[in-house]
């Protein structure tokens, strides 16, 4: 059995957009072929559940995501991920800054730069909006990672 390649989502705390992005793309591909996790650059939240507007909202398109955990990005993750996608510039500086090598940092990509390319446009933070904002992140990280799905 070939080893399963493995998509790390990126956010900051981890319990609002990332974990739609984890569980999105998740339903997309075949899980004996690929592992999905998530995690934020914050330390605010290990160990929580994700939002209860990311959980309605993914609830509402079918999906379940209350089986996740915030962990905290570390430097080791860079090791074990093939590919490591964030979802603004912020959380690309500090994924970056704990990068050891070049093979390190090219892991990691704007996950908005999968539909256009180079735009570097971000997926915007919900947290403190309200439930249309995580409706809308959810549009963008499903469009995403269709694209994802198709090319990895
Ligand atoms: P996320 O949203 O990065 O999409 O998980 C946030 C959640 C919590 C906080 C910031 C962003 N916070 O500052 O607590």
């Amino acid at each position: 059995m070939p080893e399963k390649i493995k998509i790390l989502m990126v956010c900051l705390g981890n319990i609002c957009r990332s974990p739609l992005a984890h569980g999105i793309l998740e339903s997309k591909l075949d899980p004996t072929k690929y592992k999905i996790d998530s995690a934020g650059t914050g330390d605010y939240h290990i160990g929580k559940l994700p939002d209860p507007r990311s959980i309605a909202t993914a609830q509402k398109h079918g999906l379940n995501i209350t089986n996740q955990r915030a962990q905290q990005f570390k430097t080791a993750h860079f090791d074990e991920f093939d590919h490591i996608f964030v979802m603004d510039q912020s959380n690309y500086q500090n994924v970056i800054k704990l990068a050891n090598n070049e093979l390190h940092e090219n892991k990691v990509k704007l996950i908005l730069n999968e539909i256009s390319p180079n735009s570097d446009s971000e997926v915007p933070d919900p947290y403190y909006g309200g439930d249309q904002g995580f409706e809308n992140v959810y549009q963008m990280l499903d469009e995403a990672c269709n694209k994802i799905a198709a090319r990895i």
